[in-house]
């Protein structure tokens, strides 16, 4: 059956009957709660197989049952595919949905078309599939800064975590070379803020300049739209704001918010190059005033309990030259300047407890004192998550030298704009988000796993597919089934259900890197990127 991600249990009943044929009859009975699973069968199964599902009630043939079962766990589902009907049991209304995704993967890749193809019938295998996942956080971070994708492209995004289980979409929605959220009070942040003139091509180091202007940015209804098309396919959105670093745009937007006692911030223009800008936030209550009024338009989108405020690469040249922030530091008794980002990130932890949430960051936030209900998104490799772990914080994990898919995915030269390291499907197939250091109490803190997808050198769809896929396939078996441990993981077994999956990727038009290496058009010829053997693999 070819399953990705590999469920837990599956059994394939011996009758003299093979599979249950779906005809014009079949329809669909929706228990409650489990009616946005048959809404998303009848969109996607229904449009790709041309068979209406209607409703039924009370059929014993030709129906596929859906129901809530709360003995199971909430994510858990049981999928059972009889002669002359199919049931699919979720421990809440999420495990109907994922129990939805693999019956249209029993389908076969046709089902993952928009329309049926000329002279298809349509049937399942029987089966009895028993299947849970082994992380509640299974995320993608998808950075939508550095380059724009617009809204289609994120809803396009949304579906494919869900034909993948994955449940966490981390919106990285500002940087330093882009804003891309409408924000109602301050309205620069987006006039100004979301668009340059021109782009690097390529790594910094490369010579190349696109001399054309990029941008785009989400309205509070886009935003909206995507939340709720996330929350229809059990997908949470945790929007990242990141400060006090990578925080250039929203600067040139309103200069006020830089240290103007060092620089003529003024001046600043949203960044056009790659790297970590030296233009960041002013540690005043000007700047914590005006980002609490960006968060409570945050909060309002966005009904996450997880807010992600960044914190990471916050370069700290203008606050050791900054009277204002030095002046600061004396005031709250601190040591140094990580001890005034962590002050800058506490009070977001405490601004976000008082409402509800919860504040997650990458793990420089550990940096000078963790505040205290604050999650860490473990990303320069496992340390942060371990020191996070042992102190009690919950964690994601995402280290750059596993799971970063802007890293190149061979060796081969013809790949395109290598960056990084070089991490195969088979490096992310054998990733082990807990480290065997955590003691089982510890690795409870352990929420999941997530790939992040910085798109520096993406500067399309074309690109964010070629370097997400096959990949995300893999990093999604990970996060979902209970695979053994690295070296023991059947990366044969994967390869050969990959060929299968490789047909519903085309079905769903994914421009994945093919396993015999790039396609010609998706070749960057004379683009550079960062190849040279033994440097550092910075991005
Ligand atoms: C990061 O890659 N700077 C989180």
């Amino acid at each position: 059956m070819d399953l990705i991600p590999a469920p837990r249990r599956t059994e394939r009943t011996e009758r003299t009957e093979r599979f249950l044929e779906l005809g014009d009859g079949f329809g669909i009975e929706a228990g409650p709660g489990t009616e946005d699973t048959a809404r998303w069968l009848r969109a996607t199964v229904g449009a790709a197989t041309g068979l209406a599902l209607p409703p039924k009630k009370g059929d014993e043939y030709d129906v596929l049952h859906l129901s809530v079962r709360p003995g199971l766990d909430a994510e858990a589902y049981r999928l059972v595919v009889a002669p002359h009907s199919a049931h699919i049991q979720g421990g809440s209304p999420a495990g109907v949905f994922w129990g939805a995704q693999t019956l249209r993967q029993l389908l076969g890749p046709e089902a993952f078309r928009r329309a049926p193809l000329p002279g298809r019938t349509w049937r399942l295998p029987l089966t009895e599939i028993t299947d849970a996942p082994r992380f509640r956080w299974r995320g993608l971070m998808l950075d939508v800064s550095r380059h724009f994708m617009p809204k289609d492209g994120v809803l396009r995004y949304l579906d494919l975590m869900a034909a993948h289980k994955l449940n966490v979409f981390h919106f990285h929605l500002t940087d330093d070379q882009g804003w891309r959220i409408e924000i109602k009070r301050y309205p620069r942040l987006t006039e100004v803020g979301s668009w340059r003139a021109r782009t690097k091509f390529g790594h910094r180091a490369s010579p190349l300049w696109e001399e054309k202007p990029h941008g785009g940015f989400y309205t509070q209804d886009d935003i909206r739209e995507i939340v709720a098309c996330a929350a229809e396919r059990h997908i949470t959105v945790v929007p990242e704001i990141d400060v006090p670093g990578h925080s250039q745009a929203a600067i040139a937007a309103y200069p006020e918010l830089g240290n103007t006692d060092v620089i003529d911030t003024s001046s600043l223009s949203v960044w056009d190059n790659w790297g970590v800008s030296l233009n960041v936030l002013a540690p005043t209550d000007n700047t914590l005033r005006f980002y609490e009024g960006v968060f409570e338009e945050v909060l309002e989108l966005f009904p996450s309990e997880f807010i992600h405020i960044g914190g990471d690469e916050c370069a700290k040249e203008q606050w050791r030259e900054s009277p204002t922030a030095q002046a600061r530091i004396e005031e709250l008794g601190l040591a140094d300047e990580d001890e005034l980002q962590a002050w800058f990130i506490a009070h977001f932890d405490k601004w976000l407890s008082a409402r509800g949430r919860r504040l997650i960051g990458w793990d420089e936030i550990l940096e000078g004192g963790l505040a205290e209900g604050a999650a860490v998104s473990s990303w320069r490799g496992y340390r942060g998550g371990i020191v996070a772990a042992r102190a009690g914080h919950d964690v994601v994990m995402c280290p750059e030298q596993q799971v970063y898919l802007d890293h190149r995915q061979h060796a081969d030269p013809d790949e395109p704009v290598p960056i990084g390291y070089v991490r195969t499907l088979e490096d992310v197939y054998r990733f082990e988000p807990v480290p065997p250091e955590l003691t089982p109490e510890e690795a409870r803190h352990v929420l999941g796993a997530q790939a992040n997808v910085w798109t520096e050198v993406m500067e399309d769809q074309g690109r964010v597919d070629y370097q997400t896929f096959p990949r995300l396939a893999a990093f999604a078996e990970v996060a979902w089934s209970g695979l053994p441990a690295p070296a023991e993981r059947d990366f044969a077994d994967f390869e050969r259900r990959m060929a299968v999956h490789y047909g519903r990727l085309d079905a769903l038009g994914v421009g994945y890197r093919p396993p015999a290496g790039p396609l010609p058009w998706q070749r960057r010829p004379g683009v550079l990127g960062r190849p040279i053997e033994g440097a550092p693999p910075e991005r």
